[in-house]
């Protein structure tokens, strides 16, 4: 049955808008929820047990809302507190299978890269998985946690020479290392793509983004839940507007930005 109820989507900020816009382009027809908990990023550095805390708020909001899937949008919150997404009565997807499962078919060499938070890279959820359905494949993880802020700041323009360096520090070994695949492990990363595939060239990068999506769009026909009436407006919550906000969000977007209503909520209250 067609059900016109919005998807919620959540990351810690507004590095989870590069997975809803695969979403909108993907399934046009669905209405999107988002929320970004830009007051308590970031998530990738903090510990286990404060991530599932703030997973769980994050739910909970999306769920008053009445959406009918909840996507994690967030590759730490996938990693270390996909159990906040058990029983909650409309699917929940993550990011992290989905894109292992496209590494591990696009690899030619059996060597892949991820770059991710620091609390992704500690839980190895990309290489566990990656190891399960490729045992003989070497995985090289590194945590890139300034990737984060910068990418929150905006500072992430090809020609920005910080990016480009902090791209470098942190990838050097893993490109040393000779992969021909490197996971974008955190939803805040693909705003790097042009910078990284110029600092590894022939590497194919894997968008988290684009392999949930395509995820998104499998359950919605499979459960014969796809809008096919009026749709409604997109609207996006956040916790918190940084002076830059705006302009942020608009490149995160892109062509997706357009009437944007943003509005603040406090989770922690609901
Ligand atoms: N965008 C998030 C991720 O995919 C988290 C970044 C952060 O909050 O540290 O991991």
């Amino acid at each position: 049955m067609a059900d016109s109820r919005a998807i919620g989507i959540f990351d810690s900020g507004l590095g989870g808008l590069t997975v809803a816009r695969q979403i909108m382009n993907l399934c046009p027809d669905e209405s999107i929820v988002y929320f970004g908990d830009t007051g308590r990023v970031p998530y990738g550095t903090k510990g286990v047990d404060t991530i599932k805390k703030y997973a769980a708020e994050d739910i909970r909001f999306l769920l008053g809302m009445d959406v009918k899937m909840i996507v994690a949008a967030c590759g730490t919150v996938s990693a270390v507190a996909a159990d906040a997404g058990r029983d909650l009565g409309v699917p929940f997807i993550e990011v992290i299978s989905h894109s292992v499962k496209d590494a591990v078919a696009a690899t030619r060499n059996g060597r892949i890269g991820v770059i991710a938070t620091p609390a992704t890279v500690k839980s190895h959820a990309h290489k566990n998985l990656t190891q399960k359905l490729m045992p003989e494949a070497a995985v090289f993880e590194t945590a890139a946690p300034l990737l984060v802020s910068l990418a929150e700041e905006g500072l992430y323009q090809p020609d920005n020479e910080i990016a480009r360096l902090t791209v470098a520090h942190y990838l050097s070994e893993i490109k040393d290392n000779g992969v021909d695949t490197l996971i974008l492990g955190c939803t805040h990363f693909p705003v790097f793509e042009k910078i990284i595939s110029e600092y590894m060239p022939g590497v194919t990068l894997i968008d988290m983004g684009v392999s949930a999506a395509k995820h998104v769009k499998d359950v919605l026909t499979k459960e014969d839940s796809r809008n096919t009436g009026e749709k409604t407006a997109h609207r996006f919550f956040v916790s918190d507007k940084p002076v830059t906000f705006e302009k942020t969000v608009k490149i995160f977007l892109g062509d997706c930005a357009n009437n944007l209503q943003i509005d603040l909520v406090d989770v922690e209250k609901i």
